[in-house]
């Protein structure tokens, strides 16, 4: 059973790592640097914002099945039971995640709209900070479970 739970935290931390690491990156450098190059609409942008999506699905449901996994083998959790804050804060991990995962999910249809409008700036122009808000808000949710995390270790 050791094996299986630290399999699934070594790889709960991987997934959320790529998941959230690449928004960041994505965030800070590749966004910033293609729109100021003037190179956001390029095919090379835009092809590697559509191969991270399939990143972001694997990470994501990764982290949900080692999640439940270490929900599951922790003597902390009880069924239904939100009364220590170990509960409280796995219980704001879970509403983080499904949010991350909601806007994920928008994500990747704004995605394919910006594979559409590739040849129309305008159109293709709202497309982009749409999705800049969207992994902005990502982004947040996975820094609210970095720290439940974090507050559900030392507690
Ligand atoms: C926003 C998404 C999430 C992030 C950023 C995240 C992050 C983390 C991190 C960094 C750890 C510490 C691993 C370690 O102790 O080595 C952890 C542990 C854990 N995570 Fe997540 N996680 C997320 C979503 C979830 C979900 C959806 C679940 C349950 C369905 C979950 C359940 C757990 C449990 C039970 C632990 C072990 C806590 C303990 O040992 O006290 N996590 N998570």
């Amino acid at each position: 059973m050791d094996f299986v739970l630290w399999a699934s935290r070594l790889m709960h931390v991987v997934s959320v790592v790529v998941w959230f690491g690449g928004l960041i990156f994505l965030n800070v450098v590749m966004l910033p640097v293609s729109h100021h190059e003037g190179e956001s609409r390029s095919k090379a942008a835009v092809g590697a914002l559509h191969r991270f999506n399939g990143f972001v699905w694997s990470s994501l449901w990764t982290a949900l099945i080692t999640g439940l996994l270490l929900m599951l083998l922790s003597p902390r959790f009880l069924w239904f039971e939100y009364s220590t804050l170990w509960q409280k804060l796995l219980a704001a991990k879970q509403v983080a995640f499904l949010l991350a995962g909601f806007f994920s999910w928008q994500t990747a249809k704004v995605v394919g709209r910006m594979e559409e409008t590739q040849n129309e700036p305008d159109a293709y122009e709202r497309w982009r900070l749409t999705y800049v808000r969207l992994i902005r808000r990502t982004i947040f949710c996975g820094i609210v479970g970095f720290l439940s995390a974090a507050g559900m270790e030392v507690l």
